[in-house]
């Protein structure tokens, strides 16, 4: 198992360069499984979730070559005859489900895995599968399993509200609705840059679909997708990442670059959030620049869907007020209990507490290395933010999480002047 040992206090500086959006490219696989042919996918990243959905994905006879150097995906349907997702892969990771309304698009029926919960709590399905309903689908559970048909094998058009707006549901419900028979419209759709990235690719294929980007999608069916190349963007939270880990430990004043970044996908709400902790911030067309403050401002956030602070920027936010002066909150409003790097964050001597579905943070406390646990995705990345920060030595352990979602993290740290290494461990070896 792999651990990362940073050594605090280093000045970051210079720049780095964002990658391929995890939460784009996955539903960009998932749709290409409706082609007609061959789909290549350019700019997608070197992540444990891209190689675990590929091999979701070939468990159903599609032949799937990722060239990680590359950075391209090639992904040939052709030969897909088993519509199946199991469940040792979907446990690994929630977006699996796209093969829900992928394979009931394109085969007119699925067999898939209900997703587990997450380490942050519940993270129910229902409004998948409530949307495929509305399509005609006929759902059942069956061993931990849903099993998916289309009566006479096609889809037929339909209408469905989304309460609450869920990017999952909304990317299941527009793979079926791309081949069903007719029309479809979904209200309150989600409007996260992902699902508009998802909606042009569609389009490239050939789905006739219109309101790409708000909140109302109709579309009309058609029998077959084309084969195409697409290009991925970049990814707004890993973007959102570096942009708080140059805010708590930049050079203040020497401007840090983040290349191949699209600042529009972060929504005015982070970036007006970090303007007012006095960084400051020039957004160009494809790069960011950030210039740490002499001191770091506290402002409160409250997470909300797009273009509202992105909960999974939360964690890392968290980080960002323990290096301030002063207190604020973190309220986040769309799960429950997403707070598994709290314990952790305090076992470097950060004084946030939790209350509720809010983190009360007193900053100015000293921030020193400990061997800290990851949990999850972005708990594990707020760690490496503290360690960057902390006085001595910080070991963050199971990194295994952090690979699902950053390429090459220690590299681009390491690039930016931060002390840091990965090395080797044995989880349950006795201390020395
Ligand atoms: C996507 O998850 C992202 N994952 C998550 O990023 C992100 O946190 C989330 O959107 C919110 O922005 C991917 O894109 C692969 P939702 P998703 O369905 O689609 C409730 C990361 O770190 N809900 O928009 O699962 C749900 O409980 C990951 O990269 C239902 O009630 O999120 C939550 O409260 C973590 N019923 C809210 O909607 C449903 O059927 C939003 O969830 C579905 C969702």
């Amino acid at each position: 198992m792999d651990r990362l040992v940073i050594e605090g206090g280093q000045r970051l500086a210079g720049s780095a360069t964002i990658s391929g959006s995890k939460n784009a490219a996955l539903p960009l696989m998932a749709a290409a499984l409706l082609a007609d042919g061959i789909v290549s996918l350019q700019n997608i990243p070197a992540l444990r979730d891209i190689s675990t959905f590929s091999r979701v994905i070939s468990v159903t006879g599609t032949t799937v070559e990722h060239s990680q150097d590359a950075g391209t995906l090639t992904i040939d349907p052709s030969n897909l005859n088993r519509p199946e997702a199991p469940y040792e892969l979907v446990k690994r990771m929630r977006a699996s489900f796209y093969m829900l309304g992928a394979l009931l698009g394109r085969m007119g029926q699925a067999r898939v895995s209900l997703p587990g919960g997450c380490a942050w709590g519940p993270r129910p399905v229902d409004l998948h599968l409530k949307g495929l309903e509305a399509l005609g689908a006929e759902i059942k559970l069956d061993e931990g399993y849903v099993v998916a048909k289309a009566p006479g094998g096609r889809l037929a058009g339909g209408t469905f509200e989304l309460n609450p707006s869920s990017v999952g549901a909304t990317i299941n419900f527009l793979l079926a609705a791309s081949s069903a028979r007719g029309s479809s419209r979904l209200d309150n759709a989600a409007i996260e840059p992902d699902v508009g990235v998802f909606c042009r690719m569609l389009k490239q294929m050939g789905a006739r679909l219109s309101g790409i980007g708000t909140r109302t999608i109709e579309i009309e069916g058609t029998d077959q997708l084309r084969a195409t190349s697409f290009s991925n963007c970049p990814d707004r939270i890993e973007l959102g990442t570096f942009m708080i880990a140059a805010a708590i430990a930049g050079d203040p004043g020497s401007p840090i670059r983040f290349e191949n970044a699209d600042p529009s996908h972060l929504g005015e709400y982070f970036v007006d959030a970090l303007r007012q902790t006095n960084t400051g911030l020039e957004l160009g067309e494809n790069f960011v620049e950030v210039i740490a403050p002499e001191n770091l401002l506290p402002v409160s956030i409250e997470t909300g869907i797009f273009p509202g602070f992105p909960t999974d920027l939360q964690a890392q936010w968290t980080v960002l007020l323990a290096c301030t002066d002063g207190n604020a909150k973190v309220n986040e409003t769309i799960y429950h209990d997403r707070f598994k790097h709290i314990p952790e964050l305090r076992r470097m001597g950060i004084n946030a507490i939790v209350i509720g579905n809010e983190v009360v943070v007193e900053g100015g406390q000293p921030i020193q290395g400990a061997q800290v646990m990851s949990t999850d995705l972005r708990a594990s990345v707020s760690l490496v933010l503290a360690g960057l920060v902390a006085k001595g030595e910080t070991t963050v352990l199971r990194v295994y999480h952090l690979d699902r979602g950053y390429e090459n993290l220690e590299g681009k740290l390491s690039g930016l002047g931060a002390t840091i290494r990965r090395e080797k461990y044995d989880e349950w070896a006795d201390p020395a």
